[in-house]
C-alpha cells in the first residue's frame, strides 16, 4: 500500500489515505474528495488533474511522456514538478506519495 498525502494549495495537509498498487493518481484523488476535475477522464486532452509532486517523489516517478508535457504546458500554476494525476500509478515500492493541488484547481468534488 502506498501512503498518499493530499495537500491543500495553501500548503496545509488535507487527508492522507491508503491506496494498493496499480492505482491511478487521479482516481484515489477522487475518492478522497479532492477538488480534481480530471475532464477528460486520463486521456491527456485537459489539463484539470494537474497536482504538484513532493520533489523527492517526483524524482522517483517514470518520466512524463511528451503528450504529458505538452498538456502540463496548459497548466495554470506548473512547477518543475507538475505531473497530471491520471498518467501517475502507484506501484509496490511507492511506501509515499505527496502531492499539492495547485491553487486555479476548480472547487469541484466528484461524487
Ligand atoms: Fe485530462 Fe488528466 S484527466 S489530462
Amino acid at each position: 500500500m502506498t501512503l498518499v498525502r493530499f495537500y491543500k494549495a495553501d500548503g496545509t495537509l488535507d487527508k492522507e489515505v491508503e491506496a494498493k498498487p496499480g492505482r491511478r493518481l487521479l482516481d484515489v484523488a477522487w475518492a478522497a474528495k479532492q477538488p480534481l476535475e480530471g475532464a477528460c477522464e486520463g486521456v491527456m486532452a485537459c489539463s484539470t488533474c494537474h497536482v504538484i509532486v513532493d520533489k523527492a517523489d517526483f524524482e522517483k516517478l517514470p518520466a512524463a511522456s511528451d503528450e504529458e508535457e505538452d498538456m502540463l504546458d496548459f497548466a495554470a500554476h506548473a512547477t518543475r514538478t507538475s505531473r497530471l494525476a491520471c498518467q501517475i500509478f502507484l506501484t509496490a515500492e511507492m511506501e509515499s506519495l505527496t502531492v499539492r493541488i495547485p491553487p486555479s484547481a476548480r472547487n469541484w468534488l466528484r461524487g
